[in-house]
């Protein structure tokens, strides 16, 4: 006799965004909503978390409504509710947690606890091949979508995780057990693309907007350092670059005005394109450095600046090269950036082993 299906409602507040999706036996998605604040934070050129997560109070409902709706499923087909409890911001994950605390008491569902990093880790195992996927409320989903990548994991594999809050590797060998090899030691990648993209006057959010701009630029016009802080260290730090920029725009004591606004576009895109070009010469090589040490076959690729074009092929083409060559796994873009997929597919593998939460679950800041 065919197993039961398991479906899992996953709800992510961790930062910017409110989702909730639905997702059966770990790789199929039935639902995915996603309500982004990216218009709320705009004019403050980051997250204010105030704001995130009064937006995340008004959200939280229609959004795991919307979910279920969409998934065209009730509470008596759902197994467990799980949600990211850590790391971010408290009061953004909070709305999060307590919706998924009751909803697990109303309904009578076990609870699980998911680790935001972890769970961008696991949207790297989401590959799009084989099953058709719904249309998400505001992500467009081109194309279908299975989760594969356990299935291809035959040996340890590195993981890299680039997003707004955190730059980290990992000795990656199985979903529940991903161990930390190294991090950022100061800003993450995604903050200093963020910071540099409000240094040369760029929408937010950065990370596209540098991603565009440097298009048209040349990466080799400008030498910005990379920082690579050792021959072993698998840590990483861009707040020397970001400075680097700083300086380049406005003089090394700082007393200039931002030449940003009397360059030519040709001058704004040389600096994206030479910044982008060093964060991604660290990251590619750093994962490099990992994958050596652990004897790593396979590669790992997810969080926000997973999206970045340049980044994908920069990584495929070291594992393409490397010796020996090894297999790359990239999330798909629409599960780059925070979702609620990523939460409910890893925590499939958390319900199978029974490591379930209860209603005293917090949101945790670090993790
Ligand atoms: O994973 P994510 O949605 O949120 C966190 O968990 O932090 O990542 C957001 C980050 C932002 O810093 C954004 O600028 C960056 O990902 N990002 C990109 C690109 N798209 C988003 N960075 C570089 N290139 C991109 N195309
Ligand atoms: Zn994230």
């Amino acid at each position: 006799m065919q197993e039961k299906s398991i479906n899992i409602l996953g709800i992510e507040t961790s930062c910017d965004e409110t989702a909730a999706a639905v997702v059966a036996d770990g790789r199929i998605v039935k639902s995915s909503v996603i309500a982004s604040q990216t218009k709320l934070h705009e004019k403050y050129g980051g997250v204010v978390p105030e704001i995130a997560s009064r937006a995340h109070i008004e959200k939280i409902y229609p959004v795991i409504a919307e979910a279920i709706a969409r998934a065209n499923v009730t509470k008596d087909n759902i197994d467990a509710i799980a949600v990211a409890n850590q790391p971010g911001l408290t009061i953004a994950l909070i709305v999060g947690v307590t919706a998924a605390k009751t909803l697990s008491f109303a309904w009578d569902k076990p609870l699980i606890a998911i680790n935001h990093l972890h769970a961008h880790l696991q949207s790297a195992m989401l590959s799009e091949e084989k099953l058709q996927l719904p249309a998400p409320l505001e992500v467009p989903i081109k194309g279908p979508l299975t989760l594969q990548g356990d299935l291809l994991l035959t040996g340890p594999a590195v993981a890299l995780i680039v997003s707004g809050g955190h730059t980290c590797l990992y000795d990656y060998r199985s979903p529940l057990q991903p161990k930390l090899l190294g991090h950022t030691i100061d800003d993450a990648a995604g903050e200093a693309f963020d910071k540099v993209a409000t240094i040369l006057k760029l929408p937010y959010p950065g990370g596209p907007s540098i991603e565009k701009a440097a298009e048209k630029g040349n990466p080799n016009a400008i030498k910005f350092p990379r920082s690579m802080l050792g021959r072993d260290s698998l840590d990483f730090s861009f707040s020397g670059i970001k400075t680097a920029v700083l300086y380049y725009c406005r003089g090394q004591d700082m007393k200039g005005e931002n030449k940003v606004d009397s360059m030519s576009a040709r001058q704004i895109a040389d600096i994206a394109a030479s910044f982008q070009a060093a964060v991604i010469d660290v990251l590619v090589k750093k994962t490099q450095r990992a994958a050596k040490k652990i004897g790593a076959r396979t590669i790992l690729l997810g969080g926000g600046v997973a999206a970045n074009n340049r980044l994908r092929t920069a990584l495929q083409k070291m594992s393409d090269s490397d010796v020996p060559p090894k297999k790359l796994l990239v999330a798909p873009k629409q599960y780059c950036t925070d979702n609620a997929v990523m939460v409910a597919s890893l925590a499939y593998y958390k319900f199978k082993a029974g490591l379930f939460a209860d209603l005293t679950l917090e949101p945790k800041a670090s993790g």
